[in-house]
């Protein structure tokens, strides 16, 4: 298909397409109808717009001649729970489908009076309808060319320019949606890195690669825990932005989860459809593309993307359920299940954005099946620490047609990632999408405004859905578009980070390994560098010993902190605030102090 932007209908166009919304045309025609015509049209769009959609004899998708002139008639709200754009969207993608079907070669638009949020649209829904993933078909269907002309009259300049911005931006979501459909040994880890730096390169990003050697060296261990069992060896890809002119006080990060495939690890998933995880890449392929597209649009705020790549195998080097590593910001993790690998991986990734100094942070991630269940795959969660942040969030969604709904990072439930040996352990046993969500936020540098997009259901559907027949959806990279058009612009109020970072409030944090904003990693003097799971089993034993085998009715040695010393547990209870749990023994601080 070729858009072609004109001011007035050329003489190569033969068919005009109408988008109507109950029995009325949304934009006029190209040229006035005379009295008969009009009553003519009138007659087919009483048919059209009565009874269910689409089964009149000029349903939709289906054409009309008028005195020997002929139209597309499309209906433009079809989708009756969808937006006036996603309808257009939606009849734009069902035109290309219709001009294929019927070999049409010419079709014309008349958009002259349309809003540009309408032409934005209908551009973006032709674009949707020329999506193909069929390279590993042995005989792809035909490719059908053929022209549609938009006609913008006075406003054609505007359009050309609109046109070559979506254009821009939904070459990025048809990347993103190949990276999600290639299977997971053909998109392998180091594939994953090479496209990055190719599409990194391409669009005049800096780009850095740590390989798993650099990994290790400087203590990534989730990365390195979660990659360890598989053939293809992890990586972090730090992608940078920074045009000539941008709004000093933001910097925008970027955070994907990037796996290439998730079986599970040790914890094994179940063979019905775990081929689906080939897509657990998604969040990693919108900050790719997000990024990308931020710079060929050239807007101007400061941009960090962060993909966290790994693949999750089980093998006789895969990390067990039950082993601990220390993350980046000094807290130790148990893995209890090595199927909850994407948020090991973030931790280093969370990290890697403080250190490049990001402001607001975006982390798009297909981490549970618990968001799923709760938003289905229409709808993606959304967590914040600020809830301007979130705001912004929900205000971009909006405007692209990719829907979120906030779901509390609830403290109440904190409890649950508690463990025994470890400051934490990876999973809770219930409320699966903010458990996971809460863990995320253990991680996050202090000072940032985040929020957490778990896009788990909304990254890759089976069946149909809008304009997107199936496979992976690009879902997000708009989104990240919207966001930072609306950072960057400096009439807006920035959204604030939460006055302390959850990271400084959990007594276990090592207050000094948090990353600080514009901290470049290198200043991170080595010895301070988080040992390797390995070194951490030869701890000296005096550290783990008391918790693993001082049994909870022994006893208490020395003096017993106050808290405990004052009052029995139920007495005290009124005092406390709602989110404390029992002081730990030794005087240490409790474990779940309370946060505001
Ligand atoms: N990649 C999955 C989440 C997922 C599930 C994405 C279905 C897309 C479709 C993630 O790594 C995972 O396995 N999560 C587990 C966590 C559980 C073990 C606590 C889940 O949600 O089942
Ligand atoms: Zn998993
Ligand atoms: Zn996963």
């Amino acid at each position: 298909m070729l858009i072609q932007i004109v001011s007035k209908p050329s003489s190569k166009s033969n068919i005009e397409v109408l988008f109507y919304f109950k029995q009325a045309l949304v934009f006029p025609t190209a040229s006035p109808l005379n009295e008969a015509e009009q009553g003519a049209l009138q007659s087919i769009l009483r048919k059209t717009g009565d009874g269910p959609h689409g089964t009149g004899p000029y349903g939709d998708s289906d054409w009309a001649e008028i005195n020997g002139r002929l139209f597309v008639l499309l209906d433009a709200g079809k989708e009756k729970y969808l937006s006036r754009s996603e309808n257009l969207r939606c009849a734009a993608y069902r035109l290309t489908k219709l001009a294929i079907r019927r070999q049409f070669t010419n079709l014309s638009i008349n958009v002259s009076e349309a809003s540009s949020d309408d032409c934005a649209a209908i551009l973006a829904g032709l674009h949707y309808g020329e999506y193909r993933f069929d390279s590993y078909k042995s005989n792809p269907k035909k490719i059908h060319e053929y022209q549609v002309e938009l006609m913008g009259g006075d406003r054609t300049d505007a359009l050309k320019l609109l046109a070559r911005q979506v254009d821009a931006v939904m070459s990025q979501v048809s990347i993103a949606r190949n990276l999600v459909n290639e299977p997971g040994s053909s998109l392998t880890t180091s594939d994953l890195v090479a496209q990055a730096v190719v599409l990194g390169k391409a669009h005049g990003l800096k780009v850095s690669v740590r390989n798993a050697a650099q990994l290790e060296k400087e203590g990534f261990q989730g990365l390195i825990s979660v990659g360890k069992g598989s053939p293809n060896p992890p990586a972090m890809v730090t992608l940078s932005y920074k045009p000539k002119k941008f709004r000093n006080s933001v910097h925008l990060g970027l955070l994907g989860k990037g796996l290439t495939f998730d079986t599970g690890g040790i914890s094994l998933k179940p063979a019905t459809d775990m081929w689906e995880m080939k897509m657990d890449m998604g969040g990693a392929a919108a900050a790719l593309a997000g990024i990308c597209a931020i710079a060929s649009l050239g807007l101007p705020i400061q941009v960090t993307a962060v993909l966290c790549i790994a693949e999750n195998r089980p093998s006789g080097r895969a990390q067990l359920p039950g082993d601990i590593f220390t993350a980046k910001n000094g807290k130790t993790v148990m893995v209890d299940n090595t199927d909850a690998e994407g948020r090991l991986v973030l931790t280093d990734g969370l990290w890697e954005a403080g250190a490049q100094g990001v402001t607001h942070l975006v982390d798009l991630a297909t981490l549970t099946g618990a968001v799923i269940r709760a938003l289905g795959s229409s709808v993606a969660g959304l967590f914040t620490n600020s809830l301007a942040m979130g705001e912004l969030v929900l205000e971009s969604g909006r405007a692209c047609g990719e829907k979120y709904w906030p779901l509390p990072l609830e403290m109440e439930y904190f409890e649950g990632l508690q463990d025994k040996v470890a400051d934490l352990k990876n999973v809770s046993g219930e409320v699966g999408a903010i458990t996971a969500a809460l863990f995320l936020q253990e991680f996050v540098p202090a000072g940032v405004a985040w929020s957490h997009l778990d896009i788990a259901g909304t990254a890759f559907v089976k069946k149909q859905w809008k304009y997107i027949e199936h496979g992976g959806t690009g879902f997000g990279v708009q989104t990240l578009v919207e966001i930072a058009k609306r950072l960057a612009d400096p009439s807006r109020h920035l959204p604030l980070a939460p006055p302390t970072a959850p990271s400084a409030k959990t007594p276990n944090a090592k207050a000094s390994e948090a990353p600080r904003r514009g901290r470049p990693p290198k200043a991170r003097p080595a010895q301070q560098a988080a040992p390797s799971t390995l070194k951490r089993r030869g701890r000296p034993r005096k550290v783990l010993a008391p918790a693993v085998v001082t049994p909870i009715e022994k006893p208490r040695r020395g003096r017993p902190p106050k808290a405990l010393s004052k009052a029995q547990p139920n007495k005290a209870q009124p005092k406390v605030a709602p989110n404390t749990t029992a002081p730990r023994r030794r005087g240490r601080p409790p474990k779940n102090s309370p946060r505001t």
